[in-house]
């Protein structure tokens, strides 16, 4: 799949098939994950790969919304990828704290990845941390970022709506709007 296909693919999806994935096609999500950029090349994160039922349907307990579709998802899909990191081994500038940033690009990555491969993903956040480390023991040093199921798609659907560009993308100077006409891409 091309890279902009990629990124037009790449919705949150929330209902699955169970279908395994094959170990070469998660190999290339974790290459894709493991290139990401991250503090001092420090990759304060560690990706948990959980396949086993029992264990995710412990995870989908941590989901804080029990009538989020997303924790189904985790019951449903055969694989959920959950990304850690110690604070410890990141940098912290003007209390911006990079772990979460290293921790998010992975995951990006590996959620684009996941997304070429022709699986869907849903970024999870709202977890219960204590209880995710305790399903997977993780150590206390370790905060738990976002999980995701990855799976063959169920149920796609619709992009949700994008703000439109002028309110978010500005040029030269905070509020000096970079308008649709100088955009070529409409979404
Ligand atoms: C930091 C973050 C946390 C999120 N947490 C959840 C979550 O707990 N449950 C959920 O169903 N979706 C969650 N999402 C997915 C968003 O709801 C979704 O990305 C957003 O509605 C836009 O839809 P799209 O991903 O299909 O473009 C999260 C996304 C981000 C980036």
């Amino acid at each position: 799949m091309q890279f902009y296909d990629v990124i037009e693919n790449r919705k949150s999806i929330r209902k699955f098939r169970g279908t395994n994935i094959s170990k070469d096609k998660i190999d290339r999500m974790i290459t894709a994950a493991m290139m990401a950029p991250s503090w001092k090349n420090q990759t304060s994160y560690k990706i948990i790969l959980v396949e086993d039922k029992h264990k995710r349907d412990e995870l989908s307990n941590t989901v804080m919304n029990k009538t989020d579709e997303a924790a189904q998802s985790i019951k449903d899909a055969p694989l959920t990828a959950v990304i850690v990191a110690d604070p410890k081994h990141s940098g912290v500038v003007e209390e911006r704290e990079y772990y979460l940033v290293d921790s998010a690009i992975a995951m990006e990555h590996f959620i684009l990845a996941a997304t070429a491969e022709g699986y869907g993903t849903c970024w999870v956040g709202a977890l219960d941390e204590d209880k995710v480390r305790q399903v997977l023991d993780i150590p206390s040093n370790y905060r738990v970022v976002a999980m995701t199921p990855v799976g063959e798609i169920e149920e796609d659907k619709e992009h949700y709506p994008k703000k439109d560009i002028k309110d978010y993308v500005f040029l030269d100077s905070w509020n000096k709007s970079y308008t649709e006409e100088m955009c070529k891409i409409k979404h």
